[in-house]
């Protein structure tokens, strides 16, 4: 059966003001009424698995505890984290974690902050990747690109394995822009969705081979855990050593045993505002907006309201994001720059 792993651990920090250090976006209703993490687990309905694993911030294990709670998953573990070291890592502690009990799943590894609309063609995409997985690949999901986007993975589809999946024979993470327009123009590559879906033991294999320093500090921190009631507290001082890689640079772009299955789920990573304004629903002026808002010509803009009436008049292609403390007010187009506003923030705390 399946092992679904959510990663949850991002600051998420473009979503800036709503996304807080206490609060970052997947614990936060973006897109419905529940959270980006419920929306996550609850998309696995219809999937044969296991209640999930998440790996988040001890700073936020009640907010986890209290969400998966709410999606019943009283099967659930969750791995603490003293601080990231970002995804290779987090992987790492949940394939050794379930390898502890002389398992070896077949690990779903998902991203806690992303939109899929059509949560039935992501279960047929899984289900079709099973078999690969099972088989020794470590399946990425591949989205049809629409833009030179330098924020995600690019994959090269390789030879035929089996219907609808392919060999990866290049993997490029973050390429830089003139990179990523070749890539687009070319045809031949997809992004890189950030899930996953491999077996524990392939993973751990992959990662001595090519990130060795990594596996070995997960295993120091994994191997001298503290159970609290559902909460596993890893070894802090042999996690803090652990060096600090994604799984894309540290595995994905050295392994040849990567497959990619195409996924047309209605994907979306929402890392910032603008791309949170795509995929929600839009007026006819194609305005999104939330809470308390009354707009008179104003188009292309998404307007958040969150604790009072927020009126525009005449603007166009904006971000207004209002909130008790804090208010956002940016041209749509510079939203990857709100990171950062929020280290500069930070910097005068
Ligand atoms: N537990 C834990 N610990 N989770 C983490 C950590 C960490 O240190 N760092 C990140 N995460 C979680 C985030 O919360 C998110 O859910 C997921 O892991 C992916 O991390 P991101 O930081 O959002 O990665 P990215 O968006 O830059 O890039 C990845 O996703 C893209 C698609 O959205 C890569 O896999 C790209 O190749 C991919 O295209
Ligand atoms: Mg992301």
């Amino acid at each position: 059966m399946l092992l679904p792993v959510i990663m949850s651990g991002g600051s998420g920090s473009r979503l800036w003001p709503l996304s807080r250090t206490l609060s970052p976006k997947q614990f936060l209703p973006l897109t419905s009424e529940q959270t980006m993490l419920q929306e996550t687990v609850k998309r696995l309905d219809g999937l044969e698995h296991h209640d999930p694993v998440v790996i988040c911030n001890e700073a936020h294990r009640f907010i986890v505890a209290e969400q998966l709670r709410q999606q019943n998953c009283s099967g659930s573990e969750v791995i603490l984290e003293p601080a990231g070291r970002n995804t290779a890592p987090a992987i790492a502690l949940a394939a050794l974690q379930a390898q502890k009990s002389n398992q070896d799943p077949v690990l779903l590894v998902l991203a806690a902050d992303h939109v899929i609309t059509q949560p039935e063609a992501f279960r047929i995409a899984v289900k079709k990747a099973l078999p690969l997985a099972e088989d020794g690949y470590l399946v990425t999901f591949g989205i049809v690109p629409d833009k030179p986007e330098t924020g995600y993975g690019y994959i090269r589809q390789g030879s035929v394995i089996g219907e609808d999946s392919y060999q990866v024979s290049a993997f490029v993470e973050k390429p830089d822009s003139e990179t990523a327009r070749q890539y687009l123009a070319s045809g031949d590559y997809s992004w890189n969705s950030g899930m996953f879906l491999f077996k524990a033991s392939r993973y751990i294999e992959e990662l001595k081979k090519h990130s060795p320093d990594i596996l070995a500090a997960c295993e120091k921190a994994i191997a001298k855990t503290q159970e609290d009631m559902d909460f596993i507290r890893i070894d802090a001082q042999a996690f803090l050593a652990c060096p600090d890689d994604s799984i894309d640079y540290a595995v994905m772009e050295k392994t040849d045993r990567a497959a990619i299955v195409p996924m047309d789920a209605g994907w979306s990573d929402v890392g910032s505002w603008t791309s949170l304004w795509e995929v929600l629903e839009k007026d006819d002026s194609d305005n999104a907006t939330k809470g308390d808002v009354e707009l008179l010509d104003v188009k292309g803009s998404y307007i958040d309201a969150r604790s009072k009436l927020v009126a525009a008049v005449g603007v166009s292609d904006l971000v207004v994001v209002e909130t008790e403390d804090a208010i956002l007010v940016a041209d749509k187009s510079r939203d990857q720059d709100i990171k950062k506003i929020v280290e500069r923030l930070k910097k005068d705390d």
